[in-house]
Parts: C-alpha cells; sequence; structure tokens
C-alpha cells in the first residue's frame, strides 16, 4: 500500500499513517493476480455518519473496475454499520475519482478552500446519502 500511495499521491500518507488506521478504521483491499495489493480503500464511522479518507488503485491495475468496487463494498459495510450519510474530500482538479463518485450518486456539499498542500488546492465535499 505504502508503495501505491507514493506513486499515486503527491502528498501521500505514511506508513505511520497507515499503521494509525489500521486500528480503527475500516480497511479493503484489492488483489491483483499472485495476491498483489492492487488498491486499497480507508473509511471511518461514527454513529449514522462514514468518511472516505483514502482511496487508491495502482496505475497499472485501473479502469477494470477496482475503485467502483472498493467504493461499493466499503458502502455497503457503512450501511451494515448504521451509517445514513457518507462524506469525503476530493481534489477540484481530479476528473477521474470526481466521475467515479459522480456515477455512485455522491452530490457536492461543499468546497474547503486551500484544503490539500503540494500542490495547494480546494477540496470538494462529497456526500452520499446511504
Ligand atoms: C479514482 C481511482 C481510485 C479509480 O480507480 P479505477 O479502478 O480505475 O476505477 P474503476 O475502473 O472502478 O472506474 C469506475 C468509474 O470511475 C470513473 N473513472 C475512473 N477513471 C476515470 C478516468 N481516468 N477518466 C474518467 N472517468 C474515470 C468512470 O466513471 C468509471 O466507470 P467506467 O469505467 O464504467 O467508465 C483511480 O483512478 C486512482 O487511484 N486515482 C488516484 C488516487 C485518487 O484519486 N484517489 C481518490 C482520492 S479522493
Amino acid at each position: 500500500m505504502h508503495a501505491i500511495e507514493q506513486e499515486v499521491f503527491s502528498d501521500p500518507w505514511s506508513t505511520q499513517d497507515f499503521r494509525d488506521c489500521v486500528t480503527f478504521a475500516l480497511f479493503l483491499v484489492a488483489e491483483a493476480e499472485g495476491e498483489r495489493i492492487a488498491g486499497y480503500i480507508v473509511a471511518l464511522d461514527a454513529a449514522d455518519e462514514g468518511e472516505i479518507l483514502n482511496l487508491a488503485v495502482a496505475a497499472a491495475g485501473r479502469r477494470r473496475g477496482l475503485g467502483r468496487a472498493l467504493v461499493e463494498q466499503t458502502l455497503e459495510a457503512l450501511r451494515a454499520r448504521g451509517v445514513r450519510h457518507v462524506y469525503l474530500e476530493v481534489r477540484e482538479s481530479n476528473a477521474s475519482a470526481r466521475a467515479l463518485y459522480a456515477s455512485l450518486g455522491f452530490s457536492e456539499v461543499g468546497r474547503r478552500k486551500g484544503y490539500y498542500r503540494r500542490p495547494v488546492e480546494d477540496a470538494i465535499v462529497l456526500r452520499l446519502d446511504a
């Protein structure tokens, strides 16, 4: 996951960020041939709200439905825990992720000015009512 994170994001999570999350977050990985990790998703839930914190698919494994499958299975797991509203932030310029979330029914509910670093960019806040 660390290798994919470094490949995919300009401001990646550290190994420690992943370790910290493993203890309390919902974590799913997608496996490619040979049990290699091809992607992952990290989400949290509290009462009736959930949040997707991280999602990535290795460049070599994209456009095969892995990203969609990771989000759909996470939504199912969150609903099973009583979550009714799921939030996430996405870079304004991230057209592929925004297309994925829109196709799953997420809609824009806000903007966080200058939320991201390297480069600084606004976050679009998305919500799905489960
Ligand atoms: C966003 C990401 C997870 C999508 O993973 P993926 O496995 O390629 O996605 P899927 O194959 O399941 O695609 C699902 C849908 O997303 C949209 N999509 C994915 N990649 C796209 C692209 N490059 N351009 C336009 N739409 C795209 C399409 O609607 C697609 O459906 P379709 O293939 O039926 O047209 C992947 O591109 C990625 O890891 N990006 C970098 C990290 C990132 O942006 N994470 C999200 C942070 S909020």
